[in-house]
């Protein structure tokens, strides 16, 4: 099939890692061979359960029994969504309580784009160097990596960009400034934690100036960090949070929510100001709501710092020059591209997936799902120093 996938079905990039997949369980993806690969990637954190989860399998099935498709966005009354945005508000802080469901994460920075321009009438967009929010052109216009966006150029006018962490550039934000979009925990850029208060201190200046400070969770969400939500770790609370990823449980789903004041204003003047013919579908919102359910009744948030000291106790090499990031968004740092290559194609070949990050090429991601054991730490994480013994013993001959 491999022939096939690389002539027919567009690519990516020109050496995808085209492994034939057979099926998925737990921690585990088996390939057409019978190999089974343990996951630290989950789908680049969009399966936080993991793969084939008996809640979530019922939940979609139940919803498949009664109905699927059955009208645009927003029109009918369709239990699942309902659901699903009622349980958002009930563990997000006020005023952030009234949700729009999309289809993916890069379809939810746009709404929340638009949101933040039809509320404050301002068209400057404020975004971070090595920003990444999706790959509409919306999405695109305000990703803070100039190589990857140039061939695509004209894109939206009037976006600035600061440096994630940096003080002195929050002066850039003024009255004229529509919205700061910030992811809250960098990704693209190796895993890049908020420090000395930044968060609080970009959103006193965007209280000062009317600014609406957005802030992008489609990866650090939904109980990776340790808490549902990143931002809940840094004492800051958004105008418009944006989720996406590991909330759909491994279905396709972006999320941008608001206060219902700020929402509202998608209703009217224009009216029809962000539409959808499949956001908020019923099997997709049932998938989430039951993943929902599951991060939150469980321990997993919990578990997840614990199983982050088990990584960071584990993972101490003389090739890994850092752990980046938080709970189970962990990014390691290795001396060169070619090491963060070799280790991710050589575990490959071992039998553990490793990824790597969109914007740092010294960086491996770790973002197993939330559900992975301890013993499945400690056996990826031997497989992870195994190699690199043996990268390093190459060098040393
Ligand atoms: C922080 C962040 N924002 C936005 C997106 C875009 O989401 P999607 O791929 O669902 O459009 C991603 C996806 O990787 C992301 O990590």
């Amino acid at each position: 099939m491999k022939q096939e996938f690389l002539k027919y079905q567009a690519q990516t990039t020109p050496h995808p890692l085209a492994m034939e997949i057979s099926h998925a369980d737990g921690s585990y993806i088996y390939d057409t061979n019978k190999k089974a690969y343990l996951d630290f990637v989950a789908g680049v954190s969009a399966c936080p359960l993991g793969h084939n989860h008996p809640k979530l399998k019922a939940a979609i099935q139940t919803q498949l029994n009664k109905y699927l498709h059955v009208m645009v966005y927003g029109e009918y009354v369709q239990k699942p969504a309902v659901e699903l945005t009622k349980l958002l508000a009930k563990h997000l802080p006020y005023p952030l309580e009234k949700t729009y469901l999309t289809n993916s994460g890069t379809e939810a920075i746009e709404g929340a784009l638009k949101l933040a321009k039809r509320a404050t009438g301002r068209s400057e967009i404020i975004a971070a160097n090595k920003a990444y929010h999706g790959n509409t052109m919306g999405a695109m216009s305000v990703m803070g990596y100039e190589e990857r966006k140039q061939a695509f150029r004209p894109l939206l006018p009037d976006i600035k960009f600061i440096e994630f962490n940096n003080e002195p550039d929050l002066n850039y934000i003024t009255n004229k400034t529509a919205c700061v979009i910030l992811e809250t925990i960098q990704g693209g850029a190796g895993f890049i934690v908020p420090s000395n208060n930044y968060l609080q201190k970009v959103r006193l200046k965007c209280n000062e100036t009317g600014t609406l400070l957005i802030l992008d969770e489609i990866q650090p969400g939904v109980g990776r960090t340790g808490k549902l939500f990143g931002f809940e770790h840094y004492n800051c609370i958004p105008d418009i949070l944006v989720t996406g990823k590991g909330l759909g449980g491994g279905l396709p789903i972006g999320a941008f929510t608001a206060s219902g004041e700020l929402m509202d204003l998608l209703q009217d003047n224009p009216k029809l100001g962000h539409i959808t013919t499949f956001g908020g579908h019923p099997l997709i919102a049932a998938s989430a709501l039951a993943t929902l359910q599951e991060i939150t009744e469980s321990n997993l948030i919990p578990k997840t710092l614990e199983k982050e000291k088990l990584f960071r106790k584990l993972l101490k090499h003389q090739l890994i020059q850092d752990i980046r990031g938080k709970g189970l968004m962990l990014a390691l740092m290795l001396p060169s591209a070619e090491i963060a290559n070799e280790l991710v194609l050589e575990s490959q070949n071992q039998g553990l997936i490793l990824f790597w990050l969109l914007f740092e090429p010294k960086a491996v991601r770790i973002t197993p799902p939330l559900t992975i054991s301890e013993e499945e730490i400690i056996k990826g994480c031997t497989i992870i120093s195994n190699i690199l013994d043996d990268i390093l013993a190459k060098q040393q001959h």
